[in-house]
């Protein structure tokens, strides 16, 4: 599991280009995934939304667009991506851990998290506070890599292993952070056992969609 500092420091290295970076390595298919979240999510009109590990706004201000009479908070421990969301317009944000989330049991209707349980340094505890937050049928929306299947995985795995860190240490000189990102998602669990971690924490996955041959995949559950 990733140490919570040098995730933090990552991050904070990557802020000023981290918009940049997602949509030249995603190969521009970032913004559809996350669409996907927001849609399905705005679909079950909550009243009160909390966007774990928000990074630079793009879930929750998409959320806080397509449910302006709910209220959206963003959250996460990187204090200059938090600042990005703030200045695009996020009206609520909250620096913190994911891990330990600053907030009482039952506050929110829906909990979104995109594409940051896999940088947690405790998946099972990080889970448990979102359950804990949630009230009781509250919505879960997941949006996470995945390890893909074959073939796919064949082309995945020399993309994000050696065409992605070459390019970004060239471009970026930041190829250490794209290859951590890489071993990130080769580490995460299948589809299987996260459905048993997300039950573990209370959830009951009751929908799952795989994107990009498998590359993402979009979980909702259930409190
Ligand atoms: C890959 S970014 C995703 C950001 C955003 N959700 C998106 O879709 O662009 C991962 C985010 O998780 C945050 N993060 C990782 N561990 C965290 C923790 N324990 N508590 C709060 N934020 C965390 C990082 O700071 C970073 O902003």
């Amino acid at each position: 599991m990733p140490d919570p500092s040098s995730v933090q420091s990552l991050f904070t290295d990557l802020a000023p280009s981290y918009d940049r970076y997602n949509r030249i390595f995603s190969l521009g298919l970032d913004t559809l995934w996350r669409k996907r979240l927001v849609q399905a999510m705005a679909d079950r009109h909550p009243s009160t939304v909390l966007d774990v590990a928000c990074g630079s706004g793009d879930v929750a201000l998409a959320l806080q667009k397509a449910l302006p009479a709910s209220k959206v908070t963003g959250l996460d421990f990187c204090g200059p991506l938090l600042a990005q969301a703030q200045a695009r317009g996020l009206k609520t944000t909250v620096q913190g851990d994911a891990l330990d989330l600053p907030f009482p049991d039952q506050s929110f209707s829906a909990v979104t998290l995109a594409f940051g349980l896999r940088n947690f340094s405790d998946r099972s505890k990080g889970l448990s506070e979102i359950a804990r937050v949630l009230q009781p049928g509250g919505v879960f929306g997941l949006l996470e890599f995945s390890p893909p299947p074959m073939p796919w995985k064949i082309f995945w795995d020399l993309y994000l292993h050696r065409i992605m860190p070459s390019v970004a240490q060239l471009l970026t000189r930041q190829g250490d952070s794209f290859r951590y990102l890489a071993q990130s998602i080769s580490k995460f669990p299948n589809q299987k056992n996260l459905t048993c971690e997300l039950a573990i924490a209370g959830f009951q996955t009751n929908y799952f969609q795989t994107m990009a041959g498998g590359l993402v995949t979009l979980n909702f559950g259930r409190k």
